[in-house]
């Protein structure tokens, strides 16, 4: 193991280092790790017998701080970079769209997953049976995106994009976390 990665890699159970976005591809696989983690959170307090106020505010955390930016990494540059750098034979607008149907989904349940959660730290009542079987739901659309993305997309990206769009997402990455591109921090200091 390299050095830096044991500094900055972690084992999901807080926001993804900044340090990685230098190397956005394993930023983004690093989230991968960090949305597996949330997941089974999610999926604990989906069959919990008691409320778990701890967790229930490190998800809520997750979805208003992380996801969102992740979804949006993925949607507005990977994506696209994807479309324009694979051959034919990459056969990776049918993985993209299968993809984007999982992340579709899980953004319509997620107002949904934030409001029962949000609810249950303010009135302390536990969750019903429907409201679980949504955070099972919900779980089970992020995690088959995260599946299909380090099978499919990651390993592709990894050969397929240049130091270029590496650059690039590596840039609209750092914007969109409000962060100066790497060369301007660098120039600046
Ligand atoms: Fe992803």
């Amino acid at each position: 193991m390299q050095p830096t990665e044991t500094v900055l890699r972690g084992c999901g159970d807080k926001p993804t280092s900044p340090g990685l976005l230098a190397n956005p591809l394993d930023f983004i696989s690093e989230d991968h790790l960090r949305e597996r983690q949330i997941c089974a959170v999610i999926e604990r307090l989906a069959t919990a017998t008691s409320l778990d106020p701890q967790a229930i505010t490190s998800v809520l955390r997750f979805l208003n701080e992380e996801l969102n930016v992740h979804l949006r990494d993925e949607a507005e540059d990977l994506f696209p970079l994807l479309s324009r750098r694979c051959t034919q034979e990459d056969a990776i607008e049918g993985a993209i769209t299968r993809i984007r149907a999982d992340q579709d989904e899980a953004m319509r349940l997620l107002p949904q997953v934030r409001a029962m959660l949000a609810g249950c730290l303010d009135d302390g009542v536990d969750l019903t049976v429907e409201e679980r079987a949504v955070l099972t739901k919900f779980a089970g659309h992020v995690r088959r995106h995260v599946i299909a993305e380090n099978a499919i997309l990651l390993p592709i990206a990894r050969v397929r994009l240049t130091q270029v769009d590496l650059r690039t997402l590596s840039k609209h990455m750092r914007s969109r976390r409000g962060l100066p591109d790497l060369l301007e921090a660098i120039h600046a200091e």
